[in-house]
């Protein structure tokens, strides 16, 4: 999946993106959404199945809301670096089911959906969070193998430029490889061909089924949350830094307990993903905040910042994964006690009135 640029590309690319990168404090502004101006419908029950994460523990007892996939002798859960959710929104009694990202390998993603009892017949849509190939890897084979049981015409919502060719620009030192890497790109064409599902690219805020809604562009508002520079775009000739302005999150809100906020790689950021889901629904009070954070790497003065945040935000249960980091994500255990839960592969997060 990763290959190394040859020297020609990347004294090229390494040139355009130098002149950027000096250019500061880029991760300011974004989108804007009035506030309220979403008036996002209850849900009475909402479960959230993670197929896949960076981590599996078979040995990991249910835990309130988090409901283990119990090992069977001979099966175990597969786990990558990747992400992949299927979600069972229920409004008036009846679940609304799709997926948000799909993890990279094919066969661990589909063994987990087996294991996991998911039908891709239940499937009313689809949604990618970035373009970013631990999300989308999976993606087009989903389809390809699965084009006779998932819903012709289904609809795949992404965000802007989710079929960019991305790169990573990695130091020399901490990796076995350093240098400019490409990290490929989703091919719209190769999913159209496909003629299962139909592309509908959103900016702003949009209900993938009812019950549940992406955020849209995200608005960036704290003064931390600037993204990495090492993470690239590719527009036209130039790469350029990747500020995934058309990432976006799903907001559900939980029949009187409050949203549930459901994060990727929160490449945005994690608090500023939130405050958008606040802003947009006008709605304060946070019951859950899952997803990755994106905090793997970055400064301890950051995971800091942003577990103030998250305490000030007071969610009744937080569940940092994937990209979130092993510094970050035992912080968020020591500092969050009683609202942190460990995510673990196969997952079942279910959310009562
Ligand atoms: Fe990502
Ligand atoms: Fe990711």
């Amino acid at each position: 999946m990763l290959k190394e640029m040859n020297r020609r590309e990347f004294l090229k690319t390494s040139a355009a993106t130098g002149a950027v990168l000096m250019a500061g404090d880029v991760l300011r502004g974004g989108a804007t959404v009035a506030h309220g101006s979403v008036k996002i419908p209850e849900v009475e029950k909402l479960v959230i199945t993670v197929i896949t994460d960076n981590y599996y523990d078979c040995l990991r007892p249910n835990y309130k809301v988090a409901k283990r996939y119990f090992i069977i002798p001979g099966t175990s859960i597969h786990s990558e670096h990747g992400l992949a959710y299927y979600i069972e929104a229920v409004v008036n009694g009846k679940p609304n089911a799709f997926m948000f990202d799909y993890g990279l390998d094919f066969h661990g993603v589909s063994r987990n959906m087996e294991l996991l009892d998911i039908d891709v017949r239940r499937l009313e849509a689809l949604g990618l969070s970035h373009g970013h190939f631990d999300h989308w890897g999976n993606l087009i084979a989903l389809l390809k193998y699965n084009r006779a049981k998932i819903r012709k015409g289904i609809p795949l919502y992404v965000g802007e430029e989710a079929f960019s060719q991305r790169f990573a620009k990695l130091p020399a030192g901490p990796f076995d490889v350093s240098g400019m890497i490409d990290l490929e790109q989703l091919r719209r064409d190769e999913i159209e061909s496909l003629g299962v599902a139909k592309i509908s690219e959103v900016k702003d805020p949009t209900p993938i089924v009812p019950g549940a809604y992406l955020t849209g562009s995200i608005e960036r508002v704290t003064e931390y949350e600037k993204g990495s520079p090492i993470l690239l775009i590719k527009r036209g000739d130039k790469m350029e830094p990747d500020l995934f302005m058309g990432e976006h999150a799903l907001v559900f809100n939980l029949k009187g307990k409050g949203l549930v906020v459901v994060s990727s790689c929160a490449h945005a950021g994690i608090v500023n993903t939130v405050k958008h889901a606040r802003k947009m629904t006008g709605m304060e009070k946070v019951h859950a905040i899952i997803g990755g954070f994106h905090l793997s790497g970055a400064k301890p003065e950051v995971i800091q910042q942003t577990i103030a945040d998250m305490k000030a935000i007071s969610p009744e249960y937080i569940v940092p994964m994937h990209c979130t980091g092993f510094e970050a994500i035992t912080a968020f255990q020591r500092e969050m006690p009683g609202q942190f839960i460990i995510n673990t592969a196969g997952t079942r997060y279910i959310f009562t009135t």
